[in-house]
């Protein structure tokens, strides 16, 4: 396995190692150095001409500096003749994958460009926000799903009795009904709009199924928690007599988690695609298991 390495970026230190050890892969040897006024050096002299490298960095919050370190190391090493394959965790910029409001710009399609010409040659992430994000790029890029992930964790940890699971808005309803089969429980979904001005949060919705039931809303991101606020405070104002919140990626903007908090959402947990405190569940296997199925 010599002609493979993994670097793992430093925004995903622990998952790309983990990655890497699932993989049975050794890793780049590689500094990332910051200046003190905020400018990235990257540093290699591993041999890698003629490798498969996959860099492994997500890019969560600071997001442009995350995102410049994954195309410094790629441009870097793709200039030393290695192949290289991105594995964004958390891919920033992928809500906007089309252009909402007139004369706004598909930034989604930029990250592409600018990671094509940084030399990147497969791209590999976690629930990207809408699968048809990844028709913007011009080489092979997936969506690795970590439904069955969140699936296992809930069962192992939160012990609800006959839950019903709660699709916030139209766009994740997919994800989060694939989640209910798998959970083996009901699904429900609301009907969420967004002020593209404001960014307020609205829920549309009829009488929903929930007096005295518990409630697991899952969604791919919580930012600033606005929409999981809004769908935790509808279901509670229809009985419910918990309510959990899973995501994908907690990005969890300023002072998000406490809202949740005081809008009673009891427990809220994502995945280590952005690694934290309530990053816990891992993703690791998913994503090698997925690098495995890729051909060279
Ligand atoms: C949007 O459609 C996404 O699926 C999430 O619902 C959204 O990004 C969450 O953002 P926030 O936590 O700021 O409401």
């Amino acid at each position: 396995m010599g002609d493979k390495l993994v670097l793992p970026g430093p925004a995903s230190e622990d998952l790309g190692k983990a990655v890497a050890s699932n993989l049975g892969l050794e890793i780049v040897a590689a500094e990332f150095k910051v200046f003190p006024d905020g400018e990235t050096r990257f540093t290699s002299d591993q041999k890698v001409s003629g490798k498969s490298v996959i860099i492994v960095q997500s890019t969560y919050p600071p997001i442009d500096q995350h995102l410049f370190q994954l195309l410094l190391a790629s441009h870097c090493l793709s200039q030393e003749g290695a192949r290289v394959t991105a594995v964004v965790p958390y891919l920033a910029y992928a809500r906007q994958d089309k252009a909402f409001l007139p004369g706004e710009g598909v930034t989604l399609g930029v990250v592409s460009h600018l990671m094509r010409s940084a030399g990147v040659r497969r791209l590999a992430t976690v629930d990207i926000h809408s699968v048809e994000g990844l028709s913007l790029f011009s080489f092979p890029a997936y969506s690795v799903s970590a439904v069955p992930t969140l699936v296992g964790y809930a069962n192992d940890h939160l012990k609800l009795s006959d839950p019903v699971v709660i699709s916030p808005d139209f766009g994740g309803s997919k994800r989060t009904e694939a989640f209910a089969a798998l959970y083996g429980a009901k699904f429900l979904k609301l009907e969420k709009s967004r002020d593209r001005v404001s960014g307020e949060v609205r829920m549309k919705h009829g009488t929903l199924d929930v007096k005295r039931k518990e409630v697991l809303i899952l969604d791919d991101i919580i930012s600033t928690g606005g929409t999981i606020r809004a769908a935790a405070e509808t279901v509670m104002d229809q009985g419910a007599s918990k309510v959990i919140a899973l995501c994908v990626h907690g990005l969890f903007v300023g002072d998000s988690l406490r809202k949740l908090e005081k809008a009673g959402v009891k427990t809220v947990v994502g995945t280590n695609t952005v690694p934290g405190e309530r990053g816990v569940v891992d993703v690791s296997e998913a994503i090698a298991s997925h690098l495995k199925t890729l051909e060279e």
